[in-house]
């Protein structure tokens, strides 16, 4: 029978939203983890990617089935974290352009923000369908909580005068949405869910919403990914998140496997700095289910892993690959071949972009996520770049990176230039004693708009 042999895919699903929003503490509060406790600064400056299984999701979207029942079908749900930050909207870019349904979150205390706006018209841009998480109830005036409850069941809980409070924010939203041409409802009283986004009431510290917040997602992605919803056995789809240095594994690549089946001995090809890369798939990992990728932790082997999953892959010659590409399957020589033409075209695209010069800056950084940022912001302001790295730096990168400015005479050199600019990274003891010995500014920061800032002074301080 063909229907039992079918493969349910999970839908992905991506979080956007300005910095701060909550995003991240919505994930922790329903994963059980503190990862934004982690972060530098507080901030998300890399794609997330987390498996939830079914069995997870039930007992949450329990909660609202008296009066908003909803039934997960799929093996799970993939939700991918993206940064708020404005640094990285070629994250929110990659994220949401792999997703199936958004999740678009709106801190309730502050209304619709500059990266709300960027994500309300990426989405659209890609017409995809959204629920608007409004989060932060907690810190509506009188709020009395009850952990992990639905929204819908502790609103009646509440004051006279915690509902004005609510209703007073939650009218200037609807308002700000109307002026932007979106219409949008509290999902248990929407007029037409064909052209009112639903709202979903929230709180990442209390865990109030999330109930909600699962039950809508797996309504509407239901609703939208019919055809969707069967892993294909002739489609492969799968995009590099991140390039990552592992102690014990070498250099792996973050991935995001959308469509068809990956196999621990497959034969891949990707994306690199010089023109394609070939290789063979040594480890095939995932984190744990309710794990974020991002956090470095055990991982789990596999002899093969169905979409949709966020999957780690080390492999012999990872150095160069480069993030946000595609990863083709090459096992037969036909395949290979396609697969090649499909990263040249690839690859002349990246060429166009890491446009680098002769005398410019030196760049290094942890994840090619972050090296793009970087250079997103120094095009940005005009600034030349002469060499990228990822990885720590060595006294060969700095000789590499700053070759013509330090060729030049001291006196006249553009002193502006003989900068490194590094990215939570290591700098090793060699390169720290050459770049002073040799007038090479080194700039640090583990918050990449830190860096940026530096910079902006380091530039400032050349002047005078
Ligand atoms: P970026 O990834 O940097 O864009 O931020 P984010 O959207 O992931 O927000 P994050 O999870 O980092 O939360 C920002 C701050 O808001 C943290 O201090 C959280 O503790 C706080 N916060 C998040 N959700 C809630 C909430 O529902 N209620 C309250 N009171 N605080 C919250
Ligand atoms: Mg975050
Ligand atoms: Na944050």
């Amino acid at each position: 029978n063909k229907k039992q042999r079918e493969i349910l895919r999970s839908p992905i699903v991506c979080i956007l939203g300005h910095v701060d929003t909550g995003k991240t503490t919505l994930l922790d509060k329903l994963r059980g983890t503190n990862v934004q406790g982690g972060e530098a600064g507080g901030i998300t400056q890399q794609i997330g990617a987390t498996y939830f299984p079914s069995q997870n999701i039930a007992v949450e979207i329990e909660k609202c089935n008296q009066h908003y029942p909803a039934e997960l079908k799929a093996p799970g749900l993939l939700v991918i974290d993206t940064p708020g930050h404005e640094s990285f909207s070629n994250l929110r870019t990659r994220g949401s352009s792999l997703c199936d349904f958004a999740i678009l979150v709106i801190d309730l205390m502050h209304g619709l923000e500059q990266q709300t706006l960027e994500s309300l018209n990426l989405l659209k841009m890609r017409k995809t369908p959204f629920v608007i998480a409004l989060n932060k109830i907690d810190r509506t005036y009188d709020w009395k909580t009850e952990e992990f409850a639905s929204s819908y069941i502790s609103f009646k809980n509440q004051s006279k005068e915690n509902k004005n409070d609510f209703n007073h924010r939650y009218n200037q939203i609807i308002t700000q949405l109307a002026e932007n041409s979106f219409n949008a409802a509290l999902y248990w009283d929407n007029p037409d869910p064909k052209t009112y986004f639903p709202i979903v009431p929230t709180s990442g510290v209390t865990g109030e919403g999330i109930p909600d917040l699962l039950s809508v997602v797996i309504k509407y992605t239901s609703m939208y990914m019919k055809s969707r919803m069967v892993v294909k056995q002739d489609a492969f789809n799968c995009t590099v998140m991140e390039v990552k240095k592992i102690d014990g594994l070498g250099v792996t690549i973050d991935a995001i496997l959308v469509d068809g089946t990956i196999r621990q001995d497959d034969k891949i090809v990707l994306l690199g700095f010089n023109g394609p890369i070939k290789t063979k798939i040594r480890a095939l990992l995932t984190p744990y289910p309710m794990k974020e990728i991002r956090v470095k932790a055990e991982y789990e082997h596999h002899n093969f892993i169905h979409a949709s999953m966020g999957i780690k892959i080390s492999a012999p010659d990872l150095e160069e690959a480069v993030a946000g590409s595609q990863l083709y399957l090459a096992n037969t020589n036909d395949e290979e071949q396609t697969a090649i033409d499909l990263v040249m075209s690839d690859y002349n695209q990246v060429k166009k972009k890491v446009k680098l010069v002769n005398i410019g800056v030196g760049v290094a950084a942890s994840t090619l996520g972050s090296l793009e940022a970087l250079l997103d912001f120094l095009e940005k302001k005009k600034i030349p770049v002469s060499y990228v790295s990822v990885g720590p730096v060595s006294k060969d990168s700095i000789t590499k990176a700053l070759k013509s400015v330090l060729a030049d005479d001291p006196k006249k050199r553009k002193q502006e230039y003989a900068c490194m600019l590094v990215f939570d990274v290591k700098i090793l003891p060699d390169a720290q004693k050459y770049a002073e010995e040799n007038g090479v500014k080194i700039l640090t920061a583990n918050i990449i708009y830190h860096l940026q800032d530096q910079y902006v002074k380091y530039v400032q301080e050349c002047e005078e």
